[in-house]
């Protein structure tokens, strides 16, 4: 395993990060998974014999069963991993339990340390963008969590680049801790983030966590045109994300990730994983697994380096078009482009 720095803060992360959104696998979680404590024990286990250091978690997940089952199956040996966490989604029915106010987030946060059972959470990420609340009362919360010791780093997650770079100012400007890493969506199946996001992780120095980095299964070779994908997969429910908005070019994607496996003899999952690792500014990726196989599967994407053209193959079957304004950058800006310019643009000018 190989341990990353989170952007620009001095914690190392192993490339590769336990998931939890299927422990517990109430409400809308149960698609996901419905993993106990022992079950999720036994998935920790996996993970740490095989270098993980980060577990993922957030108090919506299972309305909080997520981090219960994480803090009963680490037990006393919490101290031996780092938890992140999340906060923001709507957590009961009054107006206040949901958000980034100082309300919510200071609440939010010492409900997130009784089920976890620890005095300490290693990240606490603002789970999506709250536009109503200012954010210098957000960072304002978040700081003063950090002061106190209950929180060691911060990170967003689900921000749009201007939101982020946004709160990057406020915490600039007003001394306020500042995000450490994003939590992100991306995939070969949608390399949406190379647009915006990523080259604000590289100019800023901002660690990237990647969630769902095989689509939630979509891209582990189980879902192949014309063929019917095992009962009890994520997304022969009425799972919905991510959204597919050209199935053609999914299908090429699987078909390429399923042929460089099988000539080297290892999963498409494994293939789409070490694709994603292997990205700029990307420090860890979030896998989630039903099964035990399935994480032991994952887990191996580790040890796997992508040759350059694997890379390049993979690159061209999931290349998207370029979106205004970056088409006419690559035509007229050659000349004076940046290092997080040409990490979108890079491929496209001479
Ligand atoms: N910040 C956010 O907004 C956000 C959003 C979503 C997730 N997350 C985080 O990211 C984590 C991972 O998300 P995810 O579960 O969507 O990630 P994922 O790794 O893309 O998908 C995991 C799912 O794919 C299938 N699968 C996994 N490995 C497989 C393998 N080797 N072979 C075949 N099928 C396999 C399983 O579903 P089936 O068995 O059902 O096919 C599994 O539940 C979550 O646990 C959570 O911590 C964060």
């Amino acid at each position: 395993m190989d341990y990353r720095q989170l952007g620009r803060s001095g914690l190392r992360v192993s490339t590769i990060t336990l998931g939890t959104m299927g422990f517990g696998g109430t409400g809308w979680a149960s698609a996901v998974g419905t993993i106990d404590v022992d079950g999720a024990r036994r998935q920790i286990s996996l993970a740490r014999d095989a270098g993980v250091n980060l577990i993922d978690t957030a108090d919506v997940y299972s309305n909080g069963l997520s981090e219960e089952i994480v803090g009963r199956a680490l037990g006393a040996d919490r101290e031996d991993v780092l938890i992140a966490t999340k906060v923001r989604m709507p957590m009961g029915k009054d107006p206040n339990d949901a958000g980034l106010s100082r309300h919510h987030i200071i609440r939010g946060a010492e409900a997130s340390l009784r089920r976890l059972g620890t005095d300490y959470i290693d990240l606490y990420q603002v789970h999506e963008w709250d536009g109503q609340t200012p954010l210098d009362e957000t960072l304002e919360a978040l700081d003063s969590l950090v002061q106190s010791g209950k929180v060691r780093y911060i990170g967003a997650s689900n921000y749009a680049a201007w939101q982020l770079m946004k709160a990057l100012g406020v915490s600039e400007s007003t001394g306020l801790s500042r995000f450490v890493s994003q939590q992100i969506y991306y995939s070969l199946q949608a390399r949406d983030a190379e647009t915006e996001l990523v080259p604000l992780s590289i100019d800023q120095g901002l660690g990237i966590l990647v969630w769902s980095p095989i689509a939630g299964g979509l891209l582990s070779g189980k879902y192949r045109r014309g063929v019917d994908a095992p009962a009890g997969s994520r997304h022969l429910s009425d799972w919905d994300e991510p959204p597919v908005h050209d199935e053609d070019k999914l299908y090429d994607t699987i078909e390429a990730l399923v042929e460089i496996g099988a000539a080297r003899g290892v999963s498409a999952a494994q293939i789409a994983l070490a694709y994603v690792i292997g990205k700029p500014a990307v420090t860890s990726v979030i896998v989630g697994a039903r099964t035990e196989d399935q994480l032991t599967d994952n887990l191996a994407s580790a040890r796997l380096a992508l040759t350059d053209d694997e890379i390049s193959r993979l690159d061209v079957v999931s290349a998207q078009p370029l979106l205004y304004p970056y088409w006419h950058q690559a035509k007229t800006a050659a000349d004076r482009l940046g290092p997080a310019d040409l990490s979108l643009l890079g491929r496209h000018i001479g």
